[in-house]
């Protein structure tokens, strides 16, 4: 397969997004994260939650392959708000590129740090890119329910 192209994400992503979000955290967190914490997580995602994302200013960004999108990440002022690989596709350095991306983005829009809340399971990626200082937190769901993440941060100037 080519390489994936990692662009700005459009309304018409949504769809490929919600699959590769739901595929990454069903199929990659299960060893970290229980049957019911993953559904409440990902379960209730819908592609009109991304467009309203982008619409509500968050900057999405994809990686497409063979015109399929493959994985994405966000971010919101200095808040990195997502990074998701399809299965099929990892450690291939995708995420690494994604991440780049949206640093890029964050940086030119005046962000000199950036904090994201990491799941247990991406913890050694986000450590292999410069994110440190872990200081674990819960995070609340939509459904209410909480489940443990680390809060991670990366200063970018
Ligand atoms: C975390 C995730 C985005 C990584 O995407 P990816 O494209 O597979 O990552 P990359 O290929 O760019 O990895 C870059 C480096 O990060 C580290 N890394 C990535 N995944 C890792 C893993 N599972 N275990 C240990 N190190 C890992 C490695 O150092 C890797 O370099 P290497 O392959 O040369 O050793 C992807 O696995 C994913 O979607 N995970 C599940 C969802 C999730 O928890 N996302 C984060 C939400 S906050």
């Amino acid at each position: 397969m080519t390489p994936a192209m990692i662009r700005p994400a459009i309304p018409g992503d949504a769809i490929g997004i919600c699959r590769v979000h739901q595929r990454a955290v069903r199929l990659l967190c299960r060893g970290d994260y229980t049957a019911p914490q993953i559904e409440a997580w990902v379960g209730p995602r819908r592609p009109e939650d991304y467009i309203a994302a982008l619409v509500d200013g968050e900057r999405l960004w994809v990686a497409s392959a063979a015109g399929r999108v493959v994985g994405f990440a966000g971010v919101k002022g200095h808040e990195l708000t997502a990074c998701y690989v399809d299965p099929d596709q990892g450690r291939r350095g995708i995420g690494q590129r994604l991440l780049r991306a949206v640093e890029s983005v964050a940086l030119t829009e005046g962000a000199a740090c950036l904090v994201v809340m990491s799941s247990l399971t991406a913890l050694a990626f986000y450590h292999r890119a410069g994110y440190g200082a872990d200081q674990p937190r819960t995070h609340r769901l939509r459904s209410g329910m909480t489940i443990p993440c680390v809060r991670l941060a990366k200063r970018l100037v």
